[in-house]
């Protein structure tokens, strides 16, 4: 199973944020995290589709857009248009989230769904088989430079032996308080593609995501 790394750009130096998103791809990150916040699911207002207008063609990074928005289902036409390749969106933001997903697969994107810390594994065990990824949040979405909540490794372990058990592919992707010094452990719970901000942005982009990708290319 590939690893992979998704630097989440809500914590770049937007006045750098091209120079910043090239150091993350010059190093190995396949994909690209952009996460729109909309104030309404989440008390926090970040970015939407002209950003992402402006920096795909930039990049040959995944742009892997998740959206923290209430009802998504409005914009699925405007991200693919502004360039996004995966659009994920939360279980607790769609009225009718088999009609999201279907909208964005009509649109040719990869689909993802996300859930909450407090949304149980239970809820969107029923997706698994409909989707490509299934984002956890470790953090309680809104703001980055959160802590990592220890319960979601065993949401992730429980994920991933499901998707064993009925022989799936669907990626688990992890959000929210990854660092060099917790990510070996997002792994082992069996979570393959890593979203990190703040451990990525932080300092310098370049060093950062090399040393997030000697862990992931090394990991068994
Ligand atoms: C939070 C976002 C996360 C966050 C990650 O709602 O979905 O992607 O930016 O940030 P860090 O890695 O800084 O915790
Ligand atoms: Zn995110």
């Amino acid at each position: 199973m590939k690893r992979i790394l998704a630097p989440s750009i809500l914590a770049a130096d937007f006045k750098a944020l091209g120079d910043q998103m090239k150091q993350t791809e010059e190093n190995g990150a396949e994909y690209l995290h952009f996460d729109v916040m909309d104030g309404m699911f989440v008390p926090s207002i970040s970015f939407g589709m002209p950003v992402l207008k402006s920096i795909h063609g930039a990049t040959s990074q995944v742009m892997d857009a998740h959206l923290m928005v209430q009802e998504p289902i409005r914009y699925i036409e405007d991200f693919k248009k502004a360039g996004a390749d995966i659009v994920t969106v939360h279980l607790e933001a769609c009225t009718d989230i088999r009609k999201t997903i279907a909208k964005i697969r009509e649109c040719k994107m990869k689909a993802g769904v996300s859930i909450c810390p407090e949304t149980p594994v239970e809820e969107v065990q029923f997706l698994l088989p409909e989707v490509d990824m299934l984002l956890v949040m470790s953090v309680h979405p809104g703001f980055g430079g959160q802590k990592f909540i220890l319960e979601s490794l065993d949401k992730i372990r429980r994920i991933r032996k499901v998707i064993e058990e009925q022989k799936l592919n669907t990626d688990i992707q992890v959000d929210g308080g990854i660092y060099l010094s917790n990510v070996k452990e997002v792994l082992d719970a069996g979570a393959n593609v890593i979203v990190a901000g703040s451990a990525v942005f932080n300092g310098n982009p370049g060093e950062n995501t090399r040393a997030f990708m000697e862990i992931l290319n090394a990991y068994e």
